[in-house]
């Protein structure tokens, strides 16, 4: 049931660099959308002292999770649930620290507007909310593959495509966040760190 996904194994290593300078020590990891699962079990197995909680609405997804998890024995992963980041409540009281990698421009921007009210309940002053992707930037002209990338996007959802940060950076502020470190990543991606204040 495990499945592969060829971007998740050329980008797990460079979020898990950005990751390793803002996540705590310890504590709990909550993931959504978390996709074939190669992220979580990547990360867990690089930060054993932390706990991992994966998620996705997709049941063929949650299956390939919880398959690579069995597969490399690891304690520190919890079996994957069945999360909406839209969801008016999510099941997980409290987390030290919540990821979403390429979500928020496959889904629509209600997905956005969950996730960020849901982090703002659930993480404590300091909690780090991770989020990576491609984005648009006000004033920064789009590279032409994410400019393909939007198009294509919106051609299979008019509900989907990339995001404009500052959008994102003001919602955040409504649910409580703090202006976000923004690191650029390869290929036009950006991992954009807020912190709950
Ligand atoms: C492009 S995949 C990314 C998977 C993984 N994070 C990665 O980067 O390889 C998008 C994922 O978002 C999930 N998704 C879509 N809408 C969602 C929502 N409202 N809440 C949580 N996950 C959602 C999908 O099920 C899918 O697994």
């Amino acid at each position: 049931m495990r499945r592969e996904a060829p971007a998740a194994a050329r980008n797990r290593d460079p979020i898990l660099a950005v990751l390793q300078r803002y996540l705590p020590s310890k504590g709990l990891v909550l993931e959504f959308a978390s996709g074939t699962g190669e992220h979580v079990v990547h990360f867990a197995r690089a930060l054993p002292a932390l706990s991992f909680q994966p998620s996705d609405p997709n049941e063929t997804a949650r299956a390939s999770i919880d398959d690579w998890v069995k597969t490399l024995g690891l304690a520190n992963v919890a079996p994957a649930l069945a999360l909406d980041a839209a969801a008016a409540s999510w099941p997980v009281a409290e987390a030290a620290a919540i990821l979403c990698i390429n979500m928020i421009h496959i889904s629509p921007w209600a997905a956005t507007e969950g996730l960020l009210a849901g982090a703002g309940r659930t993480l404590p002053p300091g909690g780090v909310l991770f989020l990576y992707g491609p984005y648009r930037r006000n004033g920064v002209s789009t590279a032409p593959s994410n400019e393909a990338f939007d198009a294509d996007l919106r051609a299979r959802d008019p509900a989907w495509g990339l995001r404009v940060l500052e959008d994102v950076a003001a919602l955040a502020a409504q649910n409580g966040f703090g202006a976000p470190d923004v690191v650029e990543m390869p290929a036009n991606n950006l991992s954009v760190i807020f912190r709950r204040i």
